[in-house]
């Protein structure tokens, strides 16, 4: 368990807040213990004093989006972060602004209804567009930085900052907004499409996902990310592992990259089954699978 040495500051406690927060409800996978203080600040102002307070406290903290690519293994005592920002669109032109808040998937298919192409295949993605655009969230070979045009974030210390994505700062499943940084909003720039084959690649998309995943398990998305030129999915079925359970943690018998849980899966028979599929995916194939999912455990976040 984390100790939380000292009191949480006034400035902190001012803003909008929930103690004792089960992670089972702010996670799809649904593991995990207590998050003991949920900031869910309402105005970009109210996060910013979240972060400069914490920054200047030295208190550390966490960052939630829609909980859908997250494992947690624990109770977290330290402040957790959660924006509550409006869920409003812009729309200018070509150009679509959505807030760090708003839903993902929520945004592909708005933007689909305004005959709007370009982020069809994220129509299968969950969490928030924050998430999306912390992990530069893809699928079926896009990814978002190919429409990203502006995007908006606190840095560690507090300061708010809106730019252009430049090379280096989006890769697979990866950006630099992870890094100690709070993703805001971001304006993506689409195409003017017939609404008809808009809404053709959207279904397309979600039934392609919908075949091949099991989407009706509390799942995480895919735990591992490919490794390069490789499908972490195939080498955990190849390596006979799909329907490995411990306790109600299983890899899935549809998709061996999503590790489900059938209900009442603990944090530690999750973190066993994730174990267990390194270990032999290592010993069937010399390959070290790496978590593509954010892990946190009561000490800090484990990124892979
Ligand atoms: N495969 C198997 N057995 C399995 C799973 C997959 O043989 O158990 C094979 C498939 O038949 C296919 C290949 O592996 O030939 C690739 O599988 P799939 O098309 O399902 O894609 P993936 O590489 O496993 C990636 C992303 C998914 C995304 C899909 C579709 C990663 C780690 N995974 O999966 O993203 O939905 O492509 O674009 O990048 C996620 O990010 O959480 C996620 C699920």
């Amino acid at each position: 368990m984390e100790a939380m040495a000292r009191p949480l500051p006034d400035a902190l406690l001012a803003l909008p807040h929930r103690r004792d927060v089960p992670f089972s409800k702010l996670t799809t996978l649904g593991v995990g213990g207590t998050c003991r203080w949920l900031f869910e600040p309402v105005t970009e102002a109210q996060a910013q004093a979240f972060v400069r307070t914490c920054a200047r406290e030295g208190l550390p903290w966490r960052t939630l989006g829609g909980g859908s690519n997250l494992v947690v293994l624990g109770d977290v005592e330290a402040p957790v972060l959660r924006l509550n920002l409006s869920r409003d669109l812009a729309r200018d032109g070509l150009e679509v602004r959505a807030s760090a808040s708003h839903g993902h998937i929520r945004l592909s298919q708005a933007v689909a209804d305004l005959g709007l192409s370009g982020l069809e295949y994220a129509s299968g993605i969950p969490g928030t567009v924050g998430g999306a655009l912390h992990m530069n969230a893809g699928a079926y070979g896009r990814e978002l930085v190919d429409v990203l045009v502006r995007y908006r974030f606190l840095t560690p210390d507090g300061d708010l900052v809106e730019k252009a994505p430049e090379p280096g700062e989006f890769r697979y499943r990866w950006s630099v907004v992870g890094d100690g940084r709070v993703a805001l909003g971001l304006t993506v720039r689409l195409a003017e499409g017939d609404p008809a084959r808009i809404r053709a690649l959207v279904e397309d998309y979600r039934r392609r996902r919908g075949t091949s995943q099991p989407l009706s398990k509390r799942n995480a998305g895919c735990i591992f990310k490919n490794p390069p030129g490789q499908s972490a999915g195939r080498l955990i079925d190849q390596a006979g592992l799909k329907g490995l359970r411990v306790g109600d943690a299983e890899v899935s018998p549809e998709h061996g990259n999503f590790l489900v849980n059938h209900g009442a899966a603990t944090s530690a028979q999750f973190a066993e089954l994730m174990a267990q599929v390194r270990a032999k995916v290592l010993d069937r194939h010399g390959i070290t699978l790496e978590p593509e999912v954010e892990i946190w455990d009561s000490h800090g976040p484990i990124t892979g």
